[in-house]
């Protein structure tokens, strides 16, 4: 039995057209590498604020982080998670659990930027992570699981494992978690499930919140 994560409107997108232009975006993507082809808010600051859904986008950083933590979970090592990325731009992924994140966050912004024009990332003979041509409601409805439950922290709070999760690997769940810094899932994700859940009186930063869940289902299945 599995927990399948799924990060939802990640921060992660080429420079769009709107501000391609702009000197000091002209400037930066000048060596055409692969990491400054990405959206970073770090870098793009002045120049995105006529984006629309600003304060989810030029996120990479955000992903990185939760990818980090998920990967190198016991879960991740134990076999028993699968994970998908779904972007601001409702592009969907899946990532192979065997795949070598980069620790190294511009060697990281590389292979994403890589993902996002190819469609793909694999080695010779491993496909890593892959697109997925689907709605995000289409692959929760191609995923047999028992429950989905979706994370924030204006849902029903829970303080412990035995509220979240049954033991003993019995049931599939889907897990959504929001992969941006500030705002709440649109209509179109909220309306994803009818169990919110919230871990903690106070607003997490995404990972530290996908960590606590993860760390809930190894705790109710023994995954040491
Ligand atoms: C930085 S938060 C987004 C900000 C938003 N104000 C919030 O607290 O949900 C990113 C994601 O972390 C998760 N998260 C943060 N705090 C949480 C909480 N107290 N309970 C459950 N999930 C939480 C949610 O999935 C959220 O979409």
């Amino acid at each position: 039995m599995t927990l399948t994560v799924i990060l939802v409107d990640c921060g992660l997108e080429l420079i769009p057209k709107e501000i391609i232009n702009n000197p000091a975006i002209q400037k930066s993507i000048k060596n055409r590498s692969y990491p400054l082809k990405l959206l970073d808010n770090a870098l793009h600051h002045t120049s995105m604020g006529k984006l629309k859904n600003l304060t989810k986008r030029g996120r990479p950083d955000i992903v990185h982080a939760c990818l980090l933590n998920a990967l190198g979970s016991p879960l991740s090592k134990s076999g028993n998670l699968k994970l998908y990325m779904h972007t601001v731009n409702n592009k969907l992924y899946k990532i192979n659990t065997e795949i070598k994140i980069a620790r190294n966050y511009n060697r990281f912004k590389g292979l994403m930027a890589k993902l996002l024009i190819e469609g793909e990332i694999r080695t010779e003979d491993l496909l890593l992570i892959s697109r997925i041509e689907k709605k995000l409601s289409e692959l929760l409805k191609s995923i047999s699981s028992e429950e989905i439950i979706l994370f924030s922290s204006k849902g029903k709070l829970v303080k412990n494992h035995f509220e979240l999760f049954d033991k003993n690997l019995t049931k599939n769940y889907v897990v959504i978690l929001g992969c941006f810094q500030k705002g709440y899932f649109s209509d179109d994700i909220s309306n994803l499930s009818n169990k919110i859940v919230s871990i903690s009186r106070y607003h997490l930063d995404a990972w530290v919140a996908l960590s606590k869940v993860i760390g809930y289902y190894e705790i109710s299945n023994d995954i040491v």
